[in-house]
């Protein structure tokens, strides 16, 4: 993918997913102190993995993007716990990490959400107890009208988007994914949400190949954004 570039309507986004591979150790060497700290925090071997796999990838493709040392990049918290670049205030980056996969979204010229799940997330039986939690009445109206596989598959889509925006917006499920809402709107999706007056635009599909497989994904931004695509590193980051 060639390097971000600023346009004047567009923001420029970057997608990245790492695959763990069994056994690999991932190397914690350029996390900051106080990363570390938080990572030695972890009960779950696999939260820590996770944790610091997250860390791994930001920094290797941040420092490399800015031309700067990995562990060089000052990385801070708000205080809802979304992690920001604080000496460069033009890029924003967001994480998503879930089993043996850790992904990364990053936009120059405005702010980006991501998440990720497994397609198997849950199962059809369980859609129906997760749609009043996460769907606003309009949106539980419409899914619950679909069948089986295609409603778990409508719910998994808005479960992963709207927490993309939550995330986008930095609130994360502190804030009520039913106060999020999607509006059709060609590609995107624009999201008036009760949480702030501008839209947030969705970006969101299924990516994934027989070895690493499947998984749905959602990216919101502050504002719109080229097509993204993904660059997945299995052997590509040196582990
Ligand atoms: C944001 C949130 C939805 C992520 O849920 P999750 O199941 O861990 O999902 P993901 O794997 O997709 O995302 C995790 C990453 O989101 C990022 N993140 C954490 N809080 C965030 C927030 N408020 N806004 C945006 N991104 C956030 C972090 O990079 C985190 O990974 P890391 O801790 O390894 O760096 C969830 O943590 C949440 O609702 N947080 C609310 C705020 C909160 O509880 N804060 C308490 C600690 S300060």
């Amino acid at each position: 993918m060639p390097p971000l570039r600023e346009r004047e309507s567009v923001a420029q986004v970057e997608l990245h997913s790492l695959h763990l591979r069994d056994r690999v150790d991932v190397p914690d060497w350029i996390l900051s102190e106080q990363e570390r700290h938080r990572a030695a925090a972890f009960r779950s071997a696999e939260a820590r993995r996770l944790f610091v796999a997250g860390r791994f990838l930001c920094r290797r493709i941040l420092g490399d993007l800015l031309g700067c040392a990995p562990q060089a990049l000052s990385i801070a918290i708000t205080q809802s716990g979304r992690p920001y670049l604080s000496d460069f205030s033009d890029i924003d980056f967001n994480i998503s990490h879930v089993r043996d996969r850790v992904a990364l979204a990053i936009c120059r010229g405005g702010l980006i959400g991501i998440d990720i799940e497994r397609v198997d997330a849950f199962s059809e039986e369980e859609a129906g107890e997760i749609m009043p939690m996460i769907l606003s009445e309009y949106e539980f109206d419409q899914v619950r009208q679909l069948d089986g596989q295609y409603r778990r598959d409508a719910l998994l889509a808005r479960w992963v988007q709207k927490e993309a925006a939550l995330k986008c917006l930095g609130r994360g499920f502190l804030a009520d994914p039913r106060c999020v809402t999607l509006s059709p709107d060609y590609a995107t999706f624009g999201s008036k949400s009760q949480l702030s007056s501008e839209p947030i635009f969705i970006n969101s599909g299924r990516v994934g190949d027989g070895e690493i497989g499947d998984f749905q994904w959602a990216i919101a931004t502050s504002r719109l954004v080229t097509e993204p695509q993904w660059r997945h590193h299995i052997n590509g980051i040196s582990l």
